[in-house]
C-alpha cells in the first residue's frame, strides 16, 4: 500500500539518505529515491511521534493513506517556509510538528489516525538532492476495558454443565483471557487461560464453588473483572455418623449403660443438610447432633440419620446399630455339683444377664476341662457360665474353697464368688413312716448338707430298691409288701469320700405289753389299763383301745385315753360292776403286721358292811320332837363300814288302811309308801345321834343301816322310839312296826335303784354316798394286786398265763430306733424277740422293729 509516487517527489532531490531506524544508509547518488519502512504503535487518546529522518530535511511532505483506500492525502508539508498543516490533519488528532525536525506529534491519538503515514523528505537540494520516502505504519490501539463476568447459572447443580463468559466492551486484540478461581479459603488459582472469552464447565462439582474473575490482557493493558460467586448445589452425600464415646464392635457401635452418648451426623450438602434422626424407624430427633443422656439398655437398636437437601429435595440416609452394654445383676454365683456318678465334682460359675455376657474365670490353678462335655461334643457353654471339672484324685475329704471372678466392661471392678466342697457334717439318717390312708410304707433316707449333695439310694430285700437321688431318697412300698425281718439298706455316696456310707432299716411287726392282764377294782373307783409297745417301732399306727363292748374308745367322760407313740393308757372312770366289767382290747399294727392284747377288767362290789342293831330309840322330852338313837355294830373289830344311814318314817295313824298283803311284789310305781327320812352319818366311829324336828303328833319308826362306799348294808330292825315316861301304846307301836318293815324293804329297793342308776341320776347318788369316791377314799386292797406283786412285779404279757415266765421277761431292746449307720453292730436277729413257740396265747409275729445299723 505504498504510494510509489508523490506529486512532490521530483521537487526534492536529496543527496543524503536518512533513515528513521538506526542505520542511515547512503544509497547512491544516481538520483534514486530511498524508501524506509517503520511501524509505530500508538494508543488511542495518547500522544505519538512519527519520525521523519533524523535531521531536518530541506523539504518534506507528510501524507496519510487510510487503510482500505489507495488515496494518499497530504497532512502537512514544509517547503522551507514553515510547516503548512492541512485540513485533513484535524481528523487525525491534535497534530503538530516538532520544531527543528520533520517529526509529527499527535496528541490524543484518535482511532482514525490508524493508517499509513508517509513522509517524503528532500535533502541537499542545493547540491545534489537526495529524496527519502519514510513509510510510517501507525497502529492505533484501544486498551481493554474492565471486563465483566457472566455465568449461564450461578447456582448450578453438581453434575450439570454451565459456561462462563468474560465480556469486554473495548480493547484491541489480540486479547488474552485468564480465568481465576478463589476458594472461600482464599486460595486463588488459574483455571483457564487463552483467547476465548467463554469457558464451558461440564460436570460441575462442588470444588467449582467459589469466586470467579477473569482478567483480559491486550498489548496495551490488562483489566480484571469483579469477582462473581459460583454456588454449586449438591448433596446431601451419604451421611457420616460419629458416635461419642467411640466404641466399635463387630456388631456395630456399643455404649455402656448410663453413659451419655452423642450421635453426630454429617452429610455434605449445599445448601446445608437438614437432619432427622430415627430410632428403629421412628423419628426421635431433628438436628445434626442427637444426644442421649444416661442411655439405657432399652435404647439398643438401629439409629438412622436422614439428611435432606431442601433445595434439591434430595435425601440420603445412614443407619448404624448401637448396642447398650449393661452388666449382669448382682454378682456371679458359684456352685458345685457332682460329676462322674458322684465320684468327682464340677464347679459351676454363672453370672447370667448382662450384655455382653460377663467373662468368668476360676482363680487358682484350675484348668477348665470337662470330660463329659468334651466327650459329648457339646458346644462351649455360653460365656455367662463356666464350669470346671475336678478330677477325683484331687479331692480330699476336708473340702476346699474355690473362687470365680467375673468381669464386665460396664463394671469397674471385678466381682467374685466362692464355693466350697465339704462332706455332710452328720451321718445318713434312715426312718420309716406310713401314709395316712395306710396305703404305703415310706422308707426315707437322707444325708443332709455337704457340697455337692450326696447321692442316696436304696437296696432292699427281694430286689426292692430305688436308684440314686441327691441328699434324700424315699423308698415307697405298698403297705403289705414290706419284707419283715430283712434289712433295707440305704447307701450314700459323697464325691469327697471314697467309701459309701450305709444305714439299714429292718421292719418288724409290733409286740404289745400290758402291766396286768387282769385288773380288779372295786366299784366306783377309776382304773387304768396300760398297753405299751415292747420296742420303739416305726411310728406306724397309734395304739387303739376297744371297750368291753368291742367299741373303739375315744376320750369321753367315761374313758380317758392317754397316748404316746409308745403306749396308750386307758382310764375307766367311776367303774361300775355291771357296765364296765369285761374284756378290753388294745391293738396296733404296722406295715408288716398287727397285734392285740386283751385286758380283763373285774369291777367288784365292796363287801357288805356288818349288820348294826339299833339298841336305843327314845324321845328325849315330852315334846316328842327329838329322838335319841344309839346303835351298835356287829363284828366291830373287822371294820368294813364308812358310815351309817339313820332313817325314820311316820307310821300310819290308821293302820287298818294299810295293806298287809306281802305276797304281792311291791314296786315304786305302784305303791307310794311313807318315805324314810334319812340322816347320813359319815363317821364310822359314831354310835349315837339325836334326830330333831319331829312332829310330836306322829308316830315314827327308826332304823340304822351301815354303809361303805357304794355298798349299803342290811338295815337294822326298825324301832319305835320310847316315850320318856313309861306310857306305851302297844297297839299303836305294833302297827307301826308292821308298817316300818314294809317301808324298809321299799327303801332298800330304792337305794339299789339309785346306785344302779347313779350315772343317770348322779345327784341322788351323791346325796346318798357323798360326791367323793376317789380312789383314795375308796382305797381298798385288791387281792389280785397282791397276787401280781407276788409274781415278781414283772409285766404281764397278753395271752400268757401268769406262769408264762419267759414271755414276761422279754428284755426291752435298748432304743431300737436308734440309727447308728457307721456302727458295726449287726442288727439283732428278729427271732430273738419272737415269743416262745408253743404258747398259744402269745401274740403273733406282729411288730415292726426298726433297727438301723451301719457298715
Ligand atoms: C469504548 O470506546 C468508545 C469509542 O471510542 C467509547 O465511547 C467508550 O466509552 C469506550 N468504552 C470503554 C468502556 O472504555
Ligand atoms: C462451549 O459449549 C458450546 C456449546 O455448548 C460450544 O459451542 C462452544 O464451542 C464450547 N466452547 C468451548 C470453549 O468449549
Ligand atoms: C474436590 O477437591 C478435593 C481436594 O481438593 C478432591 O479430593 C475431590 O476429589 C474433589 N472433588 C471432586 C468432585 O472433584
Ligand atoms: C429396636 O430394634 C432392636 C433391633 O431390632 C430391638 O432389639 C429393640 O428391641 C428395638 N427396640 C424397640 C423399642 O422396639
Ligand atoms: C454309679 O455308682 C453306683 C454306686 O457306686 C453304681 O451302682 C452305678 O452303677 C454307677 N453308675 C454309673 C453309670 O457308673
Ligand atoms: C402309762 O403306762 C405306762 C406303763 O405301761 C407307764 O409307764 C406310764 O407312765 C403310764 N402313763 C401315764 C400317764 O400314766
Ligand atoms: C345280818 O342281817 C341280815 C338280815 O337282817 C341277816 O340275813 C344276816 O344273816 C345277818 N348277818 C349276820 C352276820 O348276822
Amino acid at each position: 500500500m505504498v504510494a510509489p509516487l508523490l506529486g512532490l517527489t521530483f521537487l526534492f532531490l536529496c543527496s543524503r539518505l536518512v533513515t528513521t531506524d538506526t542505520e542511515v544508509v547512503k544509497i547512491n547518488h544516481k538520483g534514486e529515491v530511498v524508501y524506509k519502512d517503520s511501524s509505530v504503535y500508538g494508543v488511542v487518546g495518547k500522544a505519538v511521534i512519527l519520525e521523519c529522518g533524523t535531521t531536518l530535511p530541506d523539504l518534506y511532505i507528510w501524507s496519510f493513506t487510510k487503510p482500505g483506500t489507495d488515496a494518499i492525502k497530504a497532512v502537512v508539508y514544509d517547503l522551507g517556509k514553515g510547516p503548512r498543516i492541512q485540513k485533513l490533519a484535524q481528523t487525525l488528532g491534535q497534530l503538530s510538528i516538532i520544531s527543528k525536525s520533520a517529526a509529527v506529534s499527535i496528541e490524543k491519538l484518535p482511532l482514525s489516525a490508524h493508517g499509513l503515514f508517509t513522509c517524503q523528505a528532500f535533502y541537499d537540494i542545493e547540491n545534489e538532492p537526495v529524496v527519502y520516502y519514510y513509510y510510517v505504519h501507525l497502529t492505533v490501539r484501544v486498551p481493554v476495558s474492565k471486563p465483566y463476568l457472566l455465568m449461564s447459572d450461578a447456582s448450578p447443580v453438581e453434575g450439570s454443565t454451565m459456561w462462563m463468559r468474560c465480556n469486554l466492551d473495548n480493547g484491541t486484540g489480540p486479547i488474552q483471557y485468564v480465568w481465576q478461581h478463589e476458594t472461600h479459603r482464599g486460595n486463588v488459582s488459574t483455571v483457564a487461560q487463552g483467547n476465548s472469552s467463554v469457558i464451558n464447565v461440564t460436570n460441575v462439582n462442588r470444588n467449582h464453588t467459589g469466586w470467579y474473575r477473569c482478567a483480559v490482557t491486550n498489548p496495551v493493558n490488562s483489566e480484571t473483572s469483579n469477582r462473581l460467586w459460583l454456588d454449586t448445589i449438591y448433596g446431601p452425600d451419604l451421611p457420616q455418623i460419629d458416635v461419642t464415646p467411640y466404641s466399635l464392635t463387630e456388631r456395630g457401635y456399643s455404649a455402656l449403660e448410663r453413659e451419655t452418648v452423642s450421635l453426630q451426623c454429617q452429610a455434605q450438602s449445599n445448601p446445608v443438610s437438614q437432619y432427622v434422626w430415627f430410632y428403629n424407624n421412628s423419628q426421635v430427633y431433628t438436628g445434626p447432633q442427637f444426644t442421649i443422656t444416661k442411655i439405657l439398655r432399652m435404647h439398643t437398636g438401629d439409629y438412622a440419620c436422614l439428611a435432606q437437601n431442601t433445595y434439591l429435595n434430595t435425601r440420603s440416609r445412614k443407619t448404624i446399630s448401637l448396642t447398650v452394654y449393661y452388666p449382669p445383676d448382682g454378682s456371679p454365683s458359684c456352685s458345685v455339683e457332682p460329676a462322674l456318678n458322684h465320684t468327682s465334682v464340677r464347679l459351676l460359675c454363672s453370672w447370667p444377664g448382662g450384655l455382653p455376657s460377663a467373662s468368668l474365670h476360676w482363680t487358682g490353678d484350675l484348668k477348665p476341662v470337662d470330660p463329659e462335655e468334651s466327650e459329648s461334643g457339646e458346644q462351649k457353654p455360653p460365656a455367662s457360665n463356666t464350669a470346671i471339672f475336678l478330677p477325683p484324685e484331687g479331692l480330699t475329704s476336708g473340702g476346699s474353697v474355690y473362687s470365680c471372678r467375673g468381669s464386665h466392661p460396664a463394671l469397674r471392678q471385678e466381682t467374685e464368688c466362692s464355693t466350697r466342697t465339704y462332706v455332710p457334717p452328720a451321718e445318713p439318717v434312715c426312718f420309716a413312716y406310713v401314709t395316712n390312708n395306710r396305703q404305703y410304707l415310706m422308707l426315707s433316707c437322707s444325708w443332709d448338707g455337704g457340697a455337692p449333695k450326696a447321692l442316696v439310694w436304696w437296696e432292699g430285700p427281694g430286689g426292692q430298691g430305688k436308684g440314686g437321688e441327691e441328699t434324700s431318697n424315699v423308698l415307697i412300698l405298698r403297705y403289705g409288701s414290706a419284707r419283715s425281718g430283712k434289712p433295707y439298706t440305704c447307701h450314700a455316696k459323697h464325691p469327697l469320700l471314697q467309701q459309701i456310707k450305709t444305714c439299714k432299716l429292718t421292719l418288724e411287726a409290733p409286740v404289745l405289753l400290758t402291766q396286768r392282764r387282769v385288773v380288779s377294782v372295786y366299784e366306783g373307783s377309776d382304773v387304768q389299763l396300760t398297753c405299751n409297745l415292747r420296742d420303739n417301732y416305726l411310728p406306724v399306727t397309734e395304739i387303739t383301745w376297744f371297750n368291753n363292748q368291742g367299741v373303739g374308745i375315744r376320750d369321753t367322760s367315761k374313758y380317758r385315753l392317754l397316748r404316746t407313740s409308745a403306749w396308750a393308757n386307758l382310764t375307766v372312770r367311776d367303774t361300775d360292776e355291771t357296765q364296765d366289767s369285761g374284756e378290753y382290747r388294745c391293738t396296733t399294727f404296722n406295715a408288716v403286721g398287727g397285734t392285740e392284747i386283751n385286758v380283763t377288767l373285774l369291777v367288784k362290789k365292796h363287801p357288805m358292811p356288818p349288820n348294826a342293831t339299833l339298841i336305843t330309840a327314845m324321845y328325849n322330852s315330852r315334846q316328842r320332837n327329838e329322838v335319841e338313837l344309839e346303835w351298835q355294830v356287829q363284828d366291830e373289830e373287822h371294820g368294813g363300814w364308812t358310815g351309817f344311814i339313820l332313817e325314820h318314817k311316820w307310821v300310819s295313824e290308821q293302820p287298818g288302811r294299810r295293806r298287809s298283803n306281802h305276797s304281792q311284789e311291791p314296786t315304786l310305781e305302784r305303791i307310794a309308801p311313807p318315805p324314810w327320812y334319812r340322816n347320813f352319818i359319815q363317821d364310822p366311829d359314831v354310835r349315837g345321834h339325836t334326830v330333831v324336828q319331829l312332829t310330836p303328833t306322829m308316830t315314827y319308826q327308826f332304823r340304822v343301816t351301815p354303809v361303805n362306799h357304794r355298798t349299803i348294808g342290811h338295815p337294822s330292825a326298825a324301832k319305835t322310839p320310847a316315850e320318856p315316861s313309861s306310857n306305851m301304846y302297844p297297839a299303836v307301836i305294833g302297827a307301826a312296826i308292821g308298817g316300818m318293815l314294809f317301808a324298809a324293804l321299799l327303801t332298800a329297793l330304792l337305794l339299789v335303784f339309785i346306785i344302779r342308776n347313779r350315772n343317770n341320776n348322779p345327784r341322788l347318788h351323791d346325796m346318798l354316798f357323798g360326791s367323793q369316791h376317789s380312789q383314795s377314799r375308796e382305797n381298798i386292797n385288791f387281792p389280785e394286786d397282791e397276787m401280781v406283786r407276788g409274781s415278781g412285779g414283772g409285766m404281764e404279757e397278753i395271752g400268757g398265763s401268769s406262769s408264762s415266765g419267759p414271755s414276761m421277761a422279754l428284755p426291752r431292746a435298748a432304743s431300737p430306733l436308734t440309727i447308728s449307720p457307721m456302727s458295726a453292730t449287726p442288727s439283732s436277729s428278729p427271732s430273738s424277740h419272737a415269743p416262745p413257740p408253743g404258747d398259744d396265747n402269745e401274740p403273733v409275729n406282729v411288730t415292726i422293729t426298726v433297727k438301723a445299723t451301719g457298715s
